[in-house]
């Protein structure tokens, strides 16, 4: 059986200029991290910076760049957006989808977002796909059931072979730019609730293939903790991202 993919990824979200994001990753680059076959390293910049970071990275094992969003049509008369097809024509592998911060601020409903994935999916990018609840959710207790909808209207249709093509984020909306991270309890009780779920769907191979990320408040020194979760496949990380020492220390600490 294939090895999941141990992943850590870098979310600029709307942050630095082209000349700080070129310095950043020229700052991660030259720490010279080799990864092994089972590890990568994405990140996620702003689409004018997508063909600077693709040649940034074109030398470096199974370094990768991904985009923050696509839109949910194929092409035509959507001023201001960028197709998925778009994407691909210029080398982008990966594609971040379903962010907390885009179903919040851009209406993002989970079956806009299962277009999208369809999208990425017929131009060869993989998904990085966001699910996670709201702190009111989770005080609740339901969280549970709350990323299983989620998980069921944006990824169910799809069949077994694609769904090994996409990458899930555990994303809880509490823990993100809070400083408030899910302990490492909290982190794998849902991990292995998601692939249990993904199991029950598709079977316990399929699912035990799928690399399952968490966001929320990854910083240099909880990433270690986080990470050493069986269920816990690596991170997509924020504000950390953005200082080279932190994100250098948060890719070493990948399993
Ligand atoms: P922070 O690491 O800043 O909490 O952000 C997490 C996130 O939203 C990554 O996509």
């Amino acid at each position: 059986m294939r090895m999941r993919k141990q992943i850590a990824a870098a979310n600029w979200k709307m942050n630095l200029s082209f000349q700080q994001g070129e310095k950043l990753l020229d700052d991660i680059l030259t720490a010279k991290i080799a990864l092994a076959d089972h590890q990568e390293v994405i990140f996620a910049v702003p689409y004018p910076y997508l063909l600077m970071t693709r040649s940034e990275v074109a030398e470096e094992k199974n370094y990768y760049t991904a985009a923050q969003n696509c839109y949910h049509k194929k092409s035509g008369a959507y001023t201001g957006e960028v197709s998925a097809e778009m994407l691909h024509s210029i080398g982008v592998p990966y594609c971040v989808i379903g962010h907390s911060e885009r179903r919040e601020y851009f209406n993002e409903s989970n079956a806009v977002l299962a277009d999208k994935l369809n999208l990425c999916l017929e131009n060869f990018i993989t998904p990085i796909f966001c699910c996670g609840e709201p702190l009111s959710i989770r005080e609740k207790g339901t969280q549970n059931e709350f990323v299983a909808i989620q998980l069921k209207e944006s990824l169910y249709h799809l069949p077994a072979e694609k769904i090994k093509d996409i990458v899930i984020a555990y994303e809880p909306i509490w823990a993100i730019g809070t400083g408030k991270t899910a302990t490492t309890e909290q982190a794998q009780e849902m991990h292995a609730y998601l692939r249990s779920a993904l199991a029950a769907q598709y079977g316990k191979d399929i699912a035990a293939q799928i690399s399952i990320l968490y966001g929320g408040s990854v910083k240099a020194n909880n990433a270690k903790e986080l990470f050493s979760c069986p269920d816990v496949d690596g991170g997509l990380v924020g504000g950390a991202s953005l200082v080279a020492a932190d994100f250098i220390e948060i890719i070493k600490a990948l399993k």
